[in-house]
Protein backbone atom coordinates (compact mmCIF):
# COMPACT_ATOMS: atom_id res chain seq x y z
CA UNK A 1 0.00 0.00 0.00
CA UNK A 2 1.37 3.25 -0.85
CA UNK A 3 2.12 5.40 2.12
CA UNK A 4 -0.66 8.46 2.79
CA UNK A 5 1.05 12.23 2.84
CA UNK A 6 1.50 13.53 6.60
CA UNK A 7 -0.47 16.52 8.04
CA UNK A 8 0.14 17.74 11.14
CA UNK A 9 -2.42 19.75 12.78
CA UNK A 10 -0.14 22.08 15.21
CA UNK A 11 -2.77 22.86 18.11
CA UNK A 12 -0.77 25.84 20.53
CA UNK A 13 -2.05 25.65 24.27
CA UNK A 14 -2.30 28.33 27.03
CA UNK A 15 -4.77 27.58 29.67
CA UNK A 16 -7.30 25.44 27.34
CA UNK A 17 -7.56 22.42 29.68
CA UNK A 18 -11.04 22.83 29.83
CA UNK A 19 -11.32 22.48 26.05
CA UNK A 20 -8.56 20.63 24.54
CA UNK A 21 -9.59 17.33 25.45
CA UNK A 22 -12.59 17.75 23.52
CA UNK A 23 -10.52 19.05 20.57
CA UNK A 24 -8.61 16.06 20.71
CA UNK A 25 -11.63 13.58 21.09
CA UNK A 26 -13.28 15.30 17.94
CA UNK A 27 -10.63 15.76 15.50
CA UNK A 28 -9.85 11.56 16.28
CA UNK A 29 -13.02 10.33 16.37
CA UNK A 30 -14.83 12.90 14.10
CA UNK A 31 -12.46 14.78 11.93
CA UNK A 32 -9.73 12.33 10.93
CA UNK A 33 -12.08 9.43 10.02
CA UNK A 34 -13.22 11.14 6.58
CA UNK A 35 -9.99 12.17 5.84
CA UNK A 36 -9.19 9.11 3.44
CA UNK A 37 -6.15 10.32 1.90
CA UNK A 38 -3.89 12.05 4.16
CA UNK A 39 -2.55 10.18 7.42
CA UNK A 40 -3.05 13.05 10.00
CA UNK A 41 -1.23 13.50 13.13
CA UNK A 42 -1.93 16.23 15.94
CA UNK A 43 0.84 18.01 17.97
CA UNK A 44 -0.32 20.14 21.05
CA UNK A 45 2.71 22.38 21.68
CA UNK A 46 2.02 23.83 25.46
CA UNK A 47 3.83 26.25 27.55
CA UNK A 48 3.44 24.24 31.06
CA UNK A 49 -0.17 25.81 31.23
CA UNK A 50 -0.50 26.14 34.86
CA UNK A 51 -3.68 24.96 34.12
CA UNK A 52 -2.51 21.88 33.95
CA UNK A 53 -3.45 21.48 29.98
CA UNK A 54 -0.68 18.90 29.05
CA UNK A 55 -1.84 16.58 31.49
CA UNK A 56 -5.18 16.21 30.07
CA UNK A 57 -2.83 15.72 26.49
CA UNK A 58 -0.83 13.38 28.13
CA UNK A 59 -3.49 11.25 29.22
CA UNK A 60 -5.13 11.22 25.61
CA UNK A 61 -1.84 9.91 24.44
CA UNK A 62 -2.51 6.55 25.57
CA UNK A 63 -6.04 6.57 23.43
CA UNK A 64 -4.35 8.29 20.37
CA UNK A 65 -1.32 7.26 18.90
CA UNK A 66 -1.19 9.92 16.68
CA UNK A 67 -1.48 12.41 19.44
CA UNK A 68 2.18 13.98 20.03
CA UNK A 69 2.99 16.70 22.67
CA UNK A 70 5.87 19.56 23.17
CA UNK A 71 6.24 20.68 25.91
CA UNK A 72 8.54 23.88 26.82
CA UNK A 73 9.18 25.41 30.57
CA UNK A 74 8.94 28.66 29.63
CA UNK A 75 5.88 30.41 28.04
CA UNK A 76 7.30 31.35 24.47
CA UNK A 77 3.78 33.31 23.23
CA UNK A 78 2.06 31.55 20.25
CA UNK A 79 4.68 32.86 17.53
CA UNK A 80 7.24 30.47 19.76
CA UNK A 81 5.26 27.93 20.30
CA UNK A 82 4.60 27.66 16.60
CA UNK A 83 7.86 27.61 15.71
CA UNK A 84 8.68 25.05 17.95
CA UNK A 85 5.18 22.92 16.39
CA UNK A 86 6.92 23.65 12.98
CA UNK A 87 10.39 21.93 13.55
CA UNK A 88 9.15 19.07 15.64
CA UNK A 89 6.53 18.57 12.64
CA UNK A 90 9.52 18.23 10.02
CA UNK A 91 12.03 16.85 12.09
CA UNK A 92 10.23 14.14 14.16
CA UNK A 93 6.85 13.98 11.99
CA UNK A 94 7.65 14.03 8.57
CA UNK A 95 5.49 16.15 7.74
CA UNK A 96 4.11 17.31 4.20
CA UNK A 97 1.62 19.77 4.99
CA UNK A 98 1.35 22.00 8.91
CA UNK A 99 -1.95 22.82 9.88
CA UNK A 100 -2.13 26.01 12.46
CA UNK A 101 -5.58 25.78 14.73
CA UNK A 102 -6.62 26.90 17.79
CA UNK A 103 -7.29 24.83 20.92
CA UNK A 104 -10.75 26.47 21.56
CA UNK A 105 -13.25 25.58 18.39
CA UNK A 106 -12.87 28.80 17.56
CA UNK A 107 -11.86 27.11 14.18
CA UNK A 108 -13.76 24.68 13.33
CA UNK A 109 -12.26 21.64 13.13
CA UNK A 110 -14.52 19.88 10.17
CA UNK A 111 -12.45 22.73 8.13
CA UNK A 112 -9.32 20.82 8.15
CA UNK A 113 -11.30 18.67 5.62
CA UNK A 114 -11.41 21.98 3.22
CA UNK A 115 -7.90 22.93 4.17
CA UNK A 116 -6.53 19.28 2.93
CA UNK A 117 -8.68 19.67 -0.25
CA UNK A 118 -7.20 23.26 -1.29
CA UNK A 119 -3.84 21.01 -0.79
CA UNK A 120 -4.40 18.45 -3.08
CA UNK A 121 -5.97 20.89 -5.15
CA UNK A 122 -2.15 22.24 -5.51
CA UNK A 123 -2.00 24.95 -3.05
CA UNK A 124 0.75 25.22 -1.51
CA UNK A 125 -0.93 27.77 1.40
CA UNK A 126 -4.66 27.72 2.62
CA UNK A 127 -5.79 30.45 4.57
CA UNK A 128 -9.30 30.57 6.71
CA UNK A 129 -10.47 33.71 5.64
CA UNK A 130 -13.73 35.70 7.95
CA UNK A 131 -14.04 38.09 5.31
CA UNK A 132 -15.02 36.66 2.41
CA UNK A 133 -18.53 34.90 1.12
CA UNK A 134 -19.55 32.31 3.95
CA UNK A 135 -16.66 33.30 6.37
CA UNK A 136 -18.39 35.35 9.49
CA UNK A 137 -17.19 36.79 12.74
CA UNK A 138 -18.31 35.84 16.29
CA UNK A 139 -21.70 36.53 16.85
CA UNK A 140 -20.68 37.88 20.43
CA UNK A 141 -18.56 39.87 19.38
CA UNK A 142 -18.62 43.62 20.63
CA UNK A 143 -18.35 46.93 18.38
CA UNK A 144 -14.19 47.20 19.37
CA UNK A 145 -12.87 43.62 19.16
CA UNK A 146 -14.61 43.84 15.30
CA UNK A 147 -13.36 47.52 14.98
CA UNK A 148 -9.66 46.10 15.74
CA UNK A 149 -9.68 42.90 13.80
CA UNK A 150 -11.63 44.83 10.23
CA UNK A 151 -9.16 48.29 10.48
CA UNK A 152 -6.54 45.98 12.24
CA UNK A 153 -6.70 43.77 9.34
CA UNK A 154 -6.88 46.13 6.50
CA UNK A 155 -4.31 48.49 7.82
CA UNK A 156 -1.76 44.98 8.05
CA UNK A 157 -2.57 44.39 4.24
CA UNK A 158 -1.95 47.58 3.35
CA UNK A 159 1.49 47.66 4.87
CA UNK A 160 2.59 44.38 3.76
CA UNK A 161 0.99 44.21 0.56
CA UNK A 162 0.03 47.26 -1.04
CA UNK A 163 -0.60 48.19 -4.11
CA UNK A 164 0.31 44.56 -5.20
CA UNK A 165 -2.49 42.03 -6.09
CA UNK A 166 -1.95 40.41 -2.92
CA UNK A 167 -3.22 42.91 -0.90
CA UNK A 168 -6.60 42.15 -2.75
CA UNK A 169 -6.78 38.67 -2.50
CA UNK A 170 -5.94 37.99 0.92
CA UNK A 171 -8.28 39.00 2.59
CA UNK A 172 -7.81 38.08 5.99
CA UNK A 173 -3.76 38.36 6.70
CA UNK A 174 -4.26 37.88 10.72
CA UNK A 175 -6.23 34.94 10.60
CA UNK A 176 -4.73 31.88 12.58
CA UNK A 177 -6.27 28.83 10.41
CA UNK A 178 -3.93 27.82 7.74
CA UNK A 179 -2.22 25.03 6.22
CA UNK A 180 1.14 25.18 4.86
CA UNK A 181 2.89 22.96 2.51
CA UNK A 182 6.56 22.13 4.39
CA UNK A 183 8.15 20.87 1.20
CA UNK A 184 9.87 23.98 -0.43
CA UNK A 185 8.00 26.52 1.61
CA UNK A 186 7.96 25.83 5.45
CA UNK A 187 11.29 24.19 5.26
CA UNK A 188 12.99 26.79 3.85
CA UNK A 189 11.29 29.91 5.83
CA UNK A 190 13.31 31.57 8.31
CA UNK A 191 12.45 31.02 11.62
CA UNK A 192 15.17 32.05 13.62
CA UNK A 193 14.86 35.99 13.34
CA UNK A 194 11.04 36.69 13.68
CA UNK A 195 10.30 40.21 14.27
CA UNK A 196 7.11 39.05 17.16
CA UNK A 197 7.03 35.69 18.98
CA UNK A 198 3.40 36.40 20.06
CA UNK A 199 0.53 37.48 17.39
CA UNK A 200 2.57 39.12 14.97
CA UNK A 201 3.94 36.10 13.79
CA UNK A 202 1.24 34.95 11.47
CA UNK A 203 2.29 37.64 9.26
CA UNK A 204 5.80 36.62 9.41
CA UNK A 205 4.77 33.27 8.34
CA UNK A 206 2.30 34.83 5.74
CA UNK A 207 4.91 36.98 4.30
CA UNK A 208 7.38 34.70 4.20
CA UNK A 209 5.26 31.96 2.46
CA UNK A 210 3.95 34.60 0.32
CA UNK A 211 7.64 35.65 -0.44
CA UNK A 212 8.41 31.94 -1.90
CA UNK A 213 5.66 31.98 -4.08
CA UNK A 214 3.46 29.72 -2.06
CA UNK A 215 0.49 29.31 -4.33
CA UNK A 216 -2.04 30.63 -2.08
CA UNK A 217 -5.97 30.11 -1.54
CA UNK A 218 -8.54 31.14 1.09
CA UNK A 219 -11.41 28.92 2.11
CA UNK A 220 -14.59 30.53 4.37
CA UNK A 221 -14.10 30.72 8.00
CA UNK A 222 -16.65 31.05 10.24
CA UNK A 223 -15.04 32.32 13.42
CA UNK A 224 -17.04 30.99 16.82
CA UNK A 225 -17.39 32.50 20.23
CA UNK A 226 -14.73 30.56 22.46
CA UNK A 227 -16.34 27.92 24.05
CA UNK A 228 -13.84 28.12 26.88
CA UNK A 229 -11.25 29.95 29.17
CA UNK A 230 -10.21 33.40 27.50
CA UNK A 231 -8.11 34.63 24.61
CA UNK A 232 -4.61 35.08 24.85
CA UNK A 233 -4.94 38.40 22.90
CA UNK A 234 -3.39 41.33 24.88
CA UNK A 235 -3.78 45.11 24.53
CA UNK A 236 -0.56 45.42 22.99
CA UNK A 237 -1.03 42.63 20.35
CA UNK A 238 -2.51 45.73 18.09
CA UNK A 239 0.68 47.58 18.71
CA UNK A 240 2.54 44.80 18.04
CA UNK A 241 1.17 43.30 14.93
CA UNK A 242 1.63 46.73 13.57
CA UNK A 243 5.31 46.79 14.12
CA UNK A 244 5.53 43.27 12.66
CA UNK A 245 3.70 44.23 9.53
CA UNK A 246 6.22 47.62 9.03
CA UNK A 247 9.60 46.16 9.54
CA UNK A 248 8.42 43.17 7.24
CA UNK A 249 7.64 45.83 4.65
CA UNK A 250 10.25 47.69 5.17
CA UNK A 251 13.18 44.85 5.17
CA UNK A 252 11.50 43.47 1.87
CA UNK A 253 13.84 43.98 -0.62
CA UNK A 254 11.61 45.27 -3.56
CA UNK A 255 10.88 47.78 -1.09
CA UNK A 256 14.62 48.55 -0.17
CA UNK A 257 14.66 48.72 -3.77
CA UNK A 258 12.04 51.87 -4.18
CA UNK A 259 13.71 53.69 -1.24
CA UNK A 260 17.00 53.66 -3.14
CA UNK A 261 15.59 54.72 -5.97
CA UNK A 262 13.26 57.18 -4.56
CA UNK A 263 15.91 58.76 -2.90
CA UNK A 264 18.14 59.06 -5.50
CA UNK A 265 14.91 60.65 -7.34
CA UNK A 266 14.81 62.89 -4.25
CA UNK A 267 18.55 63.91 -5.12
CA UNK A 268 17.97 64.39 -9.19
CA UNK A 269 15.23 67.10 -8.14
CA UNK A 270 17.49 68.72 -5.78
CA UNK A 271 20.26 68.87 -8.98
CA UNK A 272 17.71 69.58 -11.54
CA UNK A 273 16.72 72.97 -9.15
CA UNK A 274 20.45 73.66 -8.19
CA UNK A 275 21.29 73.21 -11.66
CA UNK A 276 18.68 75.42 -13.07
CA UNK A 277 19.97 78.34 -10.99
CA UNK A 278 23.55 77.93 -11.49
CA UNK A 279 23.58 77.47 -14.78
CA UNK A 280 20.82 80.50 -15.32
CA UNK A 281 23.53 82.93 -13.76
CA UNK A 282 26.13 81.47 -16.16
CA UNK A 283 24.15 81.63 -19.13
CA UNK A 284 23.22 85.45 -18.06
CA UNK A 285 26.22 86.56 -19.12
CA UNK A 286 25.86 85.30 -22.70
CA UNK A 287 21.84 85.12 -23.29
CA UNK A 288 19.81 88.07 -22.61
CA UNK A 289 16.83 86.77 -23.15
CA UNK A 290 15.13 85.61 -19.38
CA UNK A 291 12.86 83.10 -21.26
CA UNK A 292 15.55 81.36 -23.67
CA UNK A 293 17.83 81.40 -21.27
CA UNK A 294 15.93 79.49 -18.46
CA UNK A 295 15.17 76.84 -21.07
CA UNK A 296 18.39 76.50 -22.07
CA UNK A 297 19.47 76.28 -18.51
CA UNK A 298 16.57 74.10 -17.20
CA UNK A 299 17.65 71.65 -20.51
CA UNK A 300 20.92 71.36 -19.03
CA UNK A 301 20.12 70.73 -15.16
CA UNK A 302 17.95 68.39 -15.91
CA UNK A 303 20.16 66.13 -18.02
CA UNK A 304 22.63 66.40 -14.98
CA UNK A 305 19.67 64.94 -12.64
CA UNK A 306 18.83 61.79 -15.40
CA UNK A 307 22.81 61.43 -15.76
CA UNK A 308 23.12 61.03 -11.59
CA UNK A 309 19.93 59.23 -12.00
CA UNK A 310 20.92 57.03 -14.02
CA UNK A 311 24.50 56.42 -12.36
CA UNK A 312 23.33 55.86 -9.37
CA UNK A 313 20.63 53.58 -9.54
CA UNK A 314 22.96 51.62 -11.99
CA UNK A 315 25.35 51.61 -9.03
CA UNK A 316 23.11 51.29 -5.41
CA UNK A 317 19.42 50.14 -6.36
CA UNK A 318 20.52 48.02 -9.55
CA UNK A 319 23.34 47.24 -8.64
CA UNK A 320 22.80 43.46 -8.92
CA UNK A 321 21.89 44.05 -12.03
CA UNK A 322 24.02 46.56 -12.86
CA UNK A 323 25.63 47.62 -16.46
CA UNK A 324 29.14 47.31 -17.24
CA UNK A 325 30.69 50.14 -19.02
CA UNK A 326 30.08 49.52 -22.50
CA UNK A 327 27.91 49.66 -25.66
CA UNK A 328 24.84 48.56 -23.82
CA UNK A 329 25.09 50.70 -21.09
CA UNK A 330 25.26 53.24 -23.76
CA UNK A 331 22.10 52.10 -25.16
CA UNK A 332 20.16 51.69 -21.98
CA UNK A 333 21.18 55.21 -21.24
CA UNK A 334 19.75 56.44 -24.27
CA UNK A 335 16.33 54.41 -23.34
CA UNK A 336 16.56 55.99 -19.81
CA UNK A 337 17.21 59.14 -21.25
CA UNK A 338 14.04 59.39 -23.64
CA UNK A 339 11.83 57.73 -20.78
CA UNK A 340 13.04 60.40 -18.42
CA UNK A 341 12.33 63.11 -20.90
CA UNK A 342 8.56 61.46 -21.18
CA UNK A 343 7.83 60.11 -17.74
CA UNK A 344 9.41 63.37 -16.12
CA UNK A 345 8.96 66.39 -18.71
CA UNK A 346 6.21 65.62 -21.41
CA UNK A 347 3.75 63.85 -19.18
CA UNK A 348 4.09 66.28 -15.96
CA UNK A 349 3.69 69.12 -18.58
CA UNK A 350 0.71 68.22 -20.30
CA UNK A 351 -1.10 67.04 -16.95
CA UNK A 352 -0.37 70.37 -15.66
CA UNK A 353 -1.50 72.19 -18.95
CA UNK A 354 -4.77 70.21 -18.97
CA UNK A 355 -5.02 70.66 -15.08
CA UNK A 356 -4.74 74.31 -14.82
CA UNK A 357 -6.73 74.41 -18.27
CA UNK A 358 -9.89 73.36 -16.30
CA UNK A 359 -9.22 74.24 -12.43
CA UNK A 360 -7.35 77.55 -12.68
CA UNK A 361 -3.67 78.50 -12.60
CA UNK A 362 -3.73 78.07 -8.57
CA UNK A 363 -3.71 74.07 -8.86
CA UNK A 364 -0.25 74.73 -10.69
CA UNK A 365 1.90 73.08 -7.52
CA UNK A 366 -0.98 70.77 -6.81
CA UNK A 367 -0.98 69.29 -10.61
CA UNK A 368 2.70 69.40 -10.06
CA UNK A 369 2.90 67.00 -7.18
CA UNK A 370 -0.16 65.15 -8.69
CA UNK A 371 2.09 64.30 -11.97
CA UNK A 372 4.93 63.55 -10.27
CA UNK A 373 3.55 60.95 -7.05
CA UNK A 374 1.15 59.40 -9.46
CA UNK A 375 2.78 59.10 -13.16
CA UNK A 376 6.57 59.61 -12.56
CA UNK A 377 7.22 58.06 -9.91
CA UNK A 378 5.39 54.65 -10.89
CA UNK A 379 6.20 54.83 -14.73
CA UNK A 380 9.83 55.19 -13.91
CA UNK A 381 9.93 51.95 -11.68
CA UNK A 382 8.12 50.23 -14.25
CA UNK A 383 10.72 51.60 -16.95
CA UNK A 384 13.88 50.79 -14.94
CA UNK A 385 13.02 47.14 -13.97
CA UNK A 386 11.17 46.12 -16.94
CA UNK A 387 13.27 47.77 -19.69
CA UNK A 388 16.40 48.92 -18.52
CA UNK A 389 17.83 46.90 -15.57
CA UNK A 390 15.47 43.86 -16.35
CA UNK A 391 17.17 41.10 -14.24
CA UNK A 392 18.70 38.17 -16.43
CA UNK A 393 16.45 35.49 -16.41
N1 LIG B 1 1.81 27.45 23.77
C1 LIG B 1 1.24 28.66 23.73
N2 LIG B 1 1.92 29.72 24.25
N3 LIG B 1 0.00 28.78 23.22
C2 LIG B 1 -0.56 30.01 23.20
C3 LIG B 1 0.10 31.15 23.71
C4 LIG B 1 1.40 30.98 24.28
O1 LIG B 1 2.05 31.91 24.75
N4 LIG B 1 -0.74 32.23 23.53
C5 LIG B 1 -1.86 31.75 22.94
N5 LIG B 1 -1.77 30.41 22.75
C6 LIG B 1 -2.77 29.51 22.14
C7 LIG B 1 -4.11 29.57 22.81
O2 LIG B 1 -4.18 28.70 23.92
C8 LIG B 1 -5.05 29.16 21.68
O3 LIG B 1 -5.16 27.77 21.54
C9 LIG B 1 -4.36 29.72 20.45
O4 LIG B 1 -3.00 29.94 20.81
C10 LIG B 1 -4.99 31.05 20.00
O5 LIG B 1 -5.02 31.95 21.09
P1 LIG B 1 -6.34 32.70 21.54
O6 LIG B 1 -6.09 33.38 22.83
O7 LIG B 1 -7.50 31.78 21.48
O8 LIG B 1 -6.44 33.78 20.43
P2 LIG B 1 -7.78 34.50 19.94
O9 LIG B 1 -8.83 33.50 19.66
O10 LIG B 1 -8.14 35.58 20.88
O11 LIG B 1 -7.25 35.13 18.61
C11 LIG B 1 -7.71 34.68 17.37
O12 LIG B 1 -7.59 35.73 16.46
C12 LIG B 1 -6.27 36.07 16.12
C13 LIG B 1 -6.28 37.29 15.24
O13 LIG B 1 -7.22 37.17 14.22
C14 LIG B 1 -6.94 33.44 16.95
O14 LIG B 1 -7.64 32.80 15.89
C15 LIG B 1 -5.55 33.72 16.51
O15 LIG B 1 -4.97 32.54 15.93
C16 LIG B 1 -5.59 34.87 15.49
O16 LIG B 1 -4.30 35.22 15.09
MN1 LIG C 1 -9.11 31.65 20.28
Amino acid sequence: MKKLPIAVIIIPTYNEADSIGKMIDHLFTVTFPIIKNWDCKVLVVDDTSPDGTYKVVQAKQKQFKNLFLSLSAKKTGIGGAYVRGFRYSMTELRADVVIEMDGDFQHPPRLVTKLLKAIDDGYDYVIGSRKIKGGTNPKGWGFKRLFFSEIGGLVARMIMFFPTRKFFKITDPTSGLRASRVKGFVDTMDMDHLYSKSFGYKMEFLFQMIGLGARYTEIPLQFNVRNAGESKIEPQTAKEIFKTVFLLRLNDPVTKKFIKFGTIGFCGFIINKIGLDVFATILGRFIDSVGVRNTFANAMAAELSIINNFTLNNRWTFKKERLPWGKKLIRKFTQFNLSSVFSGIIMPSLVIGAGTHFFGDDYRTFFLIGAVIFITVPLNWFIYNVFIWKKIQ
